[in-house]
C-alpha cells in the first residue's frame, strides 16, 4: 500500500496536477528530509512521476539520500539552491516548494520564485507555500544552522495575506488557502499560520 505522507496540502495539488495532461515530471525546491520523515517527493513518485529535487542543507540532503538507498526510490535529490535552480528553462509541468522558501529573505523569495516561473513550462503549475504573519513563531534562527549559514537569514520570512500575489503575475492562482494550523507536535501544543498557493503559468 502507498505510504500516506504527511505534507497534506501537497495531496490537492497532486490532484491538480493529474488533471492536467503535462509530463508527469515534478520538481521540489527544498527536498530534504528531516528526522524519520520520508522526502514529500514520494508522494508523486507513487503516482507514477519522475521526481527530481532539489536540497542546499547537507543533512537535509543526507537524510533523503539515505532515505533513497535504503528503500530503493530514486527520487533524484540533489544538492541545488532554488535561488538558482540547477535546470534549464521550462522543463517541468510541475514544480512544488513545501515548508521551505519562508526560510529565505524576501528579496531571495523573490529570486526563487522568479526561478521556480522560469522552469516551468507554459501551463505547468506550482504549489508554494509562504509563512503567514499570523504565525506566531518569532524566534531567531540559531546563528550556526542552515538558515542563517546558508541563506543569511535571521528569522523566517512572513507575508501578509495578500502579499504574494505579486510573485504570480505571471500565473492564473488556482488556489489560494490561509490555513490556521493548531496540533500536537512532539509532545506541544503549537500554532502556526500558513498562505498556500497552487497556480499555473500562463
Ligand atoms: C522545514 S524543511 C522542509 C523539507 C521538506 N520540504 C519537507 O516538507 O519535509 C525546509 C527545507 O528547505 C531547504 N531550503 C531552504 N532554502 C533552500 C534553498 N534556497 N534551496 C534549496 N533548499 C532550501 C532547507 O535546507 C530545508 O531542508
Amino acid at each position: 500500500m502507498d505510504e500516506i505522507i504527511w505534507a497534506t496540502p501537497l495531496y490537492e495539488f497532486l490532484r491538480q496536477c493529474n488533471s492536467t495532461s503535462l509530463d508527469r515530471t515534478v520538481l521540489d525546491c527544498g527536498a530534504g528530509s528531516h528526522g524519520d520523515r520520508p522526502p514529500p517527493l514520494l508522494l508523486f513518485y507513487q503516482q507514477g512521476y519522475v521526481t527530481y529535487g532539489i536540497e542546499i542543507a547537507e543533512d537535509g540532503l543526507a537524510n533523503a539520500h539515505e532515505f533513497c538507498i535504503e528503500n530503493d526510490k530514486p527520487l533524484n535529490i540533489l544538492r541545488g539552491d532554488m535561488r538558482r535552480i540547477p535546470f534549464a528553462d521550462r522543463v517541468f509541468g510541475f514544480v512544488y516548494s513545501y515548508n521551505a522558501i519562508f526560510f529565505m529573505t524576501k528579496a531571495d523569495i523573490a529570486l526563487s520564485m522568479r526561478e521556480i516561473e522560469r522552469v516551468l513550462k507554459t501551463g505547468g503549475i506550482c504549489f508554494v507555500n509562504f509563512l503567514s504573519v499570523d504565525d506566531p513563531d518569532r524566534r531567531p534562527f540559531r546563528g550556526n544552522g542552515f538558515a542563517a549559514r546558508l541563506l543569511g537569514s535571521k528569522h523566517f520570512s512572513r507575508h501578509r495575506n495578500d502579499e504574494a500575489d505579486v510573485y504570480f503575475k505571471n500565473f492564473e492562482i488556482l488556489r489560494k488557502e490561509k490555513r490556521l494550523v493548531d496540533k500536537l507536535y512532539e509532545g506541544k501544543r503549537i500554532k502556526q499560520a500558513y498562505i498556500d498557493y497552487i497556480a499555473r503559468k500562463y
